[in-house]
């Protein structure tokens, strides 16, 4: 009996994007935030049968990332690349489903910000202005000073070193101009006004305002962030307080060439949106799209202009204006599709503190993996607190792990082992077949499961977790009012023991495609338990499960040792894109762990003959990989580049010291374990991202190890 209608007639087609991160550092919890609300909608999107093209890239222009770069010596190329490899790996790891991910330095978003700027200028005139304005000008380092780089005297309360745009002392906002005894915040060096003209996008033009008007109603926008808009717009929606936007910035600038304008720059939020059209590009024209939907044969141009496909841009609170005003007009007056809405989320805080480095509140995502959380605990506390208001999120550490060790485990994750083990000890791991369900399932389940997709489909993800967290309560109660731990003691009780441990697994199926979405690696674990080796559709919520292979832990608790350690003041060398980038890591020593030796978190090779207790060995999640890809690495003595497929959606690098034993066309297509939670290693030659295992002795030779036959990537070994 169908209780769900899974997929409607023909499938959506929809183009999502996260905001585009700064390249200058690794990711903070901010940004990982992001990614999992994003990530949750489109998994859920994808398991309704939908076509989703989600894309990100590098913003990797301007000059925070030109100064940065200059800072250690290297270039702002060489910087961008850098944080992209941190950047990859962490979206790896934290499970971002990404269809392609590309950097705003690229030919194709040159290309597409070049022509959408000619394409504005040319079709409609008016739209692009120019003139002439007076700028600090630091003669030392040779460029104009945009305002964050310009320090002096508050010229309101007196107070020393403010920032050129506003005083913290005294809350005043005034020009640079206005500072007293003003200095260049890079060199010290005094000031000098200088003119230069500059190219300005006007906001105000009354086509742009008409426009922005009927998009603006037009657009099923948040509530907030509708007013918001309202409230730039003016009273009279005239947009007479619409300020005309500087987007010109003059050479030296790490950025894209304004055309027929030499020595001048595109402003780097200018050519950052266009980074979503770029990397849609790139996802069009490297084969990706039609490689995960082969009937989708149209070019990059075609998907875009195609009026049915929906484009959805997860932001910020902070970057609205740049969403909602100039991105949409520079759509529209390029003759461009607009998107189809603008989904804003609030910043996360901690303890209801704003995050910040300098007084080190917050976590670091990069220590969170390093230390061996799971990081399917943050994406489901998270989910488990956002919604779709514009609201910021608090992360509590106590209520995180209550929430993680009572809800997913102790609800969750309790059902599969407490019916496994009935089903295993009494049934031989098979269920009952389907009978009538149980009166609970009947008149919640089905309804709950509606509801919750059109919760996931409308970002209401709290609500979701509680109604799926219901549910769980309710299985959980099933299974404690009929005792089975009773039943199994009577031979004469054997059916109605099946029935309800069978039924018990059958809503833990349930449960688990509902919560493909927000923990996409346990309930792909999940699925392969219940004899699928494949991620959940929303259809198989229709079909019930029909034996079990051998239960293994899904999900562990978290130990609160971990949280303590993770609030702790970083160590030195925590995060995967280090502090001293120009130090490359030494090449690997030991023949297959690739390990920049020497840094304080290497471990000691001795400590390797101490006893260990089972749980410290159930930590090391050792995974079947195949090898679909083997190369020498330029430079490296000891070093091959491997890609391997663990069963996951992307493949893996790692990078393993067995060059001397083995030629890489013999390893293309074997299978070997490989440790897989292994935190990212940045080596001198990329991230390495696990370790695959071989045995060696004093003598020469490296063996890999190899599984027998019917082992598959992502199988777990233990
Ligand atoms: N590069 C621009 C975006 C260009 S989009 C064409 C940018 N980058 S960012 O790295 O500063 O921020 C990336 C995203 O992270 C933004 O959506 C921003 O709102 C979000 N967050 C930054 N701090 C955050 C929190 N504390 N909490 C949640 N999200 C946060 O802006
Ligand atoms: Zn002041």
């Amino acid at each position: 009996m169908p209780i769900l209608m899974a997929s409607p007639a023909a499938p959506r087609k929809l183009f999502v994007t996260t905001a585009l991160p700064y390249a200058n550092g690794p990711f903070h919890v901010g940004h990982i935030m992001e990614y999992i609300q994003a990530d949750i909608w489109v998994r859920f999107q994808r398991m309704q049968g939908h076509e989703v093209h989600f894309v990100c890239a590098d913003d990797t222009h301007g000059a925070p990332i030109m100064l940065k770069a200059a800072e250690e010596g290297i270039t702002p190329e060489a910087l961008i690349a850098r944080v992209n490899e941190s950047h990859r790996a962490d979206w790896v790891r934290y499970a971002i489903s990404f269809d392609t991910t590309h950097t705003t330095h690229s030919p194709e978003n040159t290309e597409l910000a070049q022509s959408i700027y000619r394409r504005l200028r040319d079709h409609t005139p008016s739209l692009i202005g120019r003139r002439t304005i007076e700028q600090f000008y630091d003669p030392v380092q040779g460029m104009f000073l945009a305002d964050r780089y310009i320090k002096g005297t508050c010229p309101k309360c007196g107070a020393k070193d403010q920032y050129g745009d506003a005083c913290e002392v005294c809350g005043s906002t005034y020009a640079p101009t206005d500072l007293i005894a003003p200095y260049s915040a890079i060199t010290g060096a005094k000031p000098e006004l200088r003119a230069s003209e500059h190219f300005f996008f006007r906001l105000s033009e009354p086509l742009v305002v008409a426009f922005l008007e009927r998009w603006t109603r037009e657009t099923p926008l948040q509530p907030e962030v509708f007013n918001k808009i309202r409230e730039w717009l003016g009273e009279d929606g005239a947009g007479k307080d619409l300020a005309d936007w500087d987007i010109s910035r003059d050479a030296p600038y790490f950025g894209i060439e304004i055309p027929d304008a030499p020595g001048k720059y595109f402003y780097v939020w200018l050519d950052a949106p266009i980074g979503y059209l770029a990397a849609l590009k790139k996802h069009f024209d490297s084969g990706a799209a039609r490689r995960t939907y082969p009937t989708e044969t149209r070019s990059f141009d075609e998907f875009v202009a195609d009026p049915e496909v929906e484009q959805y841009h997860f932001i910020g609170k902070d970057i609205v204006y740049f969403h909602t005003l100039f991105w949409p007009a520079m759509l529209r007056f390029s003759e461009r599709k607009t998107p189809t809405n603008v989904f804003v989320h609030g910043f996360i805080t901690f303890s209801g503190e704003k995050m910040s480095k300098s007084r080190g509140t917050g976590i670091s995502p990069q220590r969170y993996l390093e230390l061996g959380m799971n990081p399917e605990w943050l994406r489901y506390y998270l989910a488990a607190k956002l919604n779709d208001r514009v609201e910021d999120l608090d992360f509590n550490p106590d209520d995180f792990v209550a929430r993680v060790n009572s809800d997913l485990v102790g609800k969750y994750v309790n059902i599969a082992s407490r019916a496994a083990s009935f089903l295993t000890r009494y049934f031989d791991g098979a269920l009952a077949p389907p009978g009538p369900r149980p009166a609970w399932w009947l008149t919640s389940a089905d309804a709950a499961a509606r509801e919750i997709r059109t919760w996931l489909n409308d970002r209401q993800y709290s609500r979701a977790v509680r109604r799926i967290m219901e549910l769980a309560d309710l299985i959980n109660r099933h299974f404690d009012e009929h005792e089975p731990w009773r039943l199994a003691k009577d031979p004469a009780n054997r059916d109605a023991l099946h029935r309800v441990v069978s039924d018990c697994m059958a809503g833990f199926k349930l449960l688990s495609v509902l919560l493909a979405p927000i923990i996409p690696t346990t309930a792909r674990a999940a699925a392969a338990f219940l004899g699928e080796d494949r991620d959940f559709t929303w259809a198989d919520l229709d079909v019930a499960p029909t034996r079990i292979g051998e239960y293994r832990h899904l999900v562990k608790r978290i130990d609160p040792k971990d949280i303590d350690a993770l609030l702790a003041p970083a160590p030195a060398s925590t995060g995967t894109e280090r502090g001293a980038p120009a130090v490359a890591a030494p090449e690997a020593t030991l023949p297959t762990a690739p390990s920049d030796a020497g840094t304080a978190d290497a471990p000691a090779a001795a400590a390797a003959t101490a006893a260990i207790s089972i749980d410290d060995f159930t930590k090391v999640d050792l995974r079947i990989a195949r090898i679909v890809a083997a190369e020498h690495v330029e430079g490296a003595a000891k070093l091959l580049k491997l890609t391997l497929d663990v069963g996951e959606a992307r493949p893996r690098t790692v990078f393993a010291g067995i060059k001397a034993a083995y030629d890489p066309a013999t390893l293309v297509g074997r299978l070997t374990p490989m440790v897989a939670n292994l935190a990212p290693r940045k080596m001198k030659f990329g991230v390495s991202e696990g370790m695959i295992l071989a045995a060696s002795g004093d003598g020469p030779g490296i063996f890999l190890l190899a599984p027998d036959a019917g082992a598959a990537p992502g199988m777990r070994v233990k």
